[in-house]
Parts: structure tokens; C-alpha cells; sequence
């Protein structure tokens, strides 16, 4: 369903000094309708740049990526629009997605508005956003807040209900749910795994905590250094670890359970 090839990203720095650094070298993988891809590996090794140019947030430096078999790597204008509505992120920060000046109605509303998914101010509009908060797990009396009045896990929810509205077809988690406390954590993983059996949409799922990564997700790519150093099934990867990245990474995470 969507795939990328020999995906690299290097990041020119320095004036004077002209430095460049290769975030993301070579990747390639693939993930399929209704399942989750997750990618781990230590700080710096290039999960986010990945996730960047999967977006379209950022410029890829060579390689080519697939949705649906066409070639996305460089395409613009309208194809570029409905390609940003059907790939979509859930950040690790969901504050930073979400405008504190706005009431939770209107930032939901502004996602159907751009869209075009609902007329302005319509019954239809207000139908469909009961709909999706009460998907989510929210309450009416939510949309009446802004979000600085909401705790992390429902503002990530308003996030969630955002990105559900748009009935994506590939879903970027970056680790969704590391600011949220355990508890809280768990039910929007929870959440996350029932809107994807619903809606079917792929996902890539980025995090630190190997523990979710095992709950969470069918397959997983070990990076280290810009580089997939292992990939394989969840079972694979964690009960037969070939690379000795993954063996020290799983070795780590033994200790701390
Ligand atoms: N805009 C940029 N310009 C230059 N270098 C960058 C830029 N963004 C990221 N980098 C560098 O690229 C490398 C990969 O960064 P990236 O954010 O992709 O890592 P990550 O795997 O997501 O790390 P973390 O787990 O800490 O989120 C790092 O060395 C980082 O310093
Ligand atoms: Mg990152």
C-alpha cells in the first residue's frame, strides 16, 4: 500500500565550514493496509527525518516512495493536497498541533472546513463532530474548552479526532504516547488499535518504549545510524535478534523491566 525505496536524507550545515550529515541512508520498506510498522532505534538515528519526508514535510535527497503504487516522491499541487490529506501524523507533543486561541468545536470544525467534509456552521457539521469526539471518548461539554483546559491524553484525543475526520490511509504515530502518564497511555493505544480496525488505515509507529512496540505493532524496523539494521515480524525481531544493535537494545530493556 505505501512504500518507500532507497530512501536518504542528508542535512547540509555550516556556512564556512560546510558539513553534511546522512540522517536517513538508503531505507527501504514497505507497510500494507490495516497493518503497523514500527520503527525503533536510540536517539538521532533518524525516525523523525524518516517520518518528515514520508509527510512531505521535508525534502527527500534521493529514493522514491509509493502510495497505492504511484510514485509520490515528487509530486506537487493538487496531488499534493490530496496526498497530505490521506498520509497523516499524531505527535508526540499533541499541543503543538492544536491552537490554544481556538474553542476544541472550531479546531475540529477547522479540520472539516479545509476539507471541504462539511458546509460552515451547518447541522451537518456540528452531526459530524459529535460523532467523531464521542469516537474518541470525549464529551460534549469538551468542545466548549480550549485546549490548555484539557489534560495531555484528551488534548490527544482532540488530536486523534482531527486525523480519524479525515479517514487517512496512512497513519505517522512519533511517539504519540511517551508525554502521557502510563495509565492514560494505555487508553490511547487502546484507542489508536480500535480506529485502525475500524478505518483500516496503515500505520507507522515510532517510539522508545519496546514494550508498546510489542503490543502495538505487527512488524518492526530496528534502525541505527540513518540505517534499517534488522526488520521482521514482532516475534522475530524480539525473541531472535540478529544484529548486535538489537541485542544490546533488547539486552537494555530487559534490565529495566
Ligand atoms: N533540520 C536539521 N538540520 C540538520 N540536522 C538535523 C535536522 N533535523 C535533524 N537533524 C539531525 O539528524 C539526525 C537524525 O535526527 P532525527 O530527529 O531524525 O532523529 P530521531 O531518531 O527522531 O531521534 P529521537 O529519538 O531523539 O526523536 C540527528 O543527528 C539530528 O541532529
Ligand atoms: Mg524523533
Amino acid at each position: 500500500m505505501f512504500e518507500v525505496r532507497n530512501l536518504s536524507k542528508v542535512y547540509n550545515s555550516g556556512v564556512i565550514n560546510k558539513a553534511s550529515l546522512k540522517a536517513v541512508d538508503d531505507v527501504t520498506f514497505s507497510v500494507d493496509r490495516g497493518e503497523t510498522v514500527g520503527i525503533i532505534g536510540e536517539s538521532g538515528c533518524g525516525k523523525t527525518s524518516l517520518a518528515k519526508m514520508v509527510l512531505k514535510l521535508l525534502k527527500i535527497s534521493s529514493g522514491s516512495m509509493y502510495l497505492n503504487g504511484e510514485d509520490v516522491s515528487s509530486i506537487r499541487g493538487e496531488k499534493l493536497k490530496s496526498y497530505r490529506r490521506k498520509v497523516q501524523i499524531i505527535f508526540q507533543n499533541p499541543e503543538s498541533s492544536i491552537n490554544p486561541h481556538m474553542k476544541i468545536y472550531d479546531c475540529i470544525a477547522e479540520v472539516l472546513r479545509i476539507n471541504k467534509l462539511a458546509s460552515r456552521k451547518s447541522e451537518d457539521e456540528k452531526a459530524l463532530i459529535y460523532q467523531l469526539i464521542s469516537m474518541v471518548g470525549l464529551q460534549q461539554e469538551h468542545l466548549n474548552r480550549y485546549s490548555w483546559e484539557l489534560s495531555g491524553g484528551q488534548i490527544q484525543r482532540v488530536a486523534l479526532s482531527r486525523v480519524l475526520a479525515l479517514k487517512p490511509e496512512l497513519l505517522v504515530a512519533d511517539e504519540p504516547t511517551s508525554m502521557l502518564d502510563v495509565s492514560v497511555q494505555a487508553q490511547v493505544l487502546t484507542l489508536l488499535r480500535s480506529m485502525q480496525r475500524e478505518q483500516g488505515f496503515a500505520m507507522l509507529f515510532i517510539s522508545h518504549d519496546l514494550d508498546v512496540v510489542r503490543v502495538m505493532c505487527d512488524r518492526v524496523i530496528v534502525m541505527f545510524m540513518g540505517k534499517i539494521v534488522e526488520s521482521g515480524t514482532v516475534d522475530q525481531v524480539f525473541s531472535h535478534p540478529c544484529h548486535n544493535y538489537t541485542k544490546s537494545l533488547l539486552e537494555e530493556y530487559e534490565c529495566l523491566r
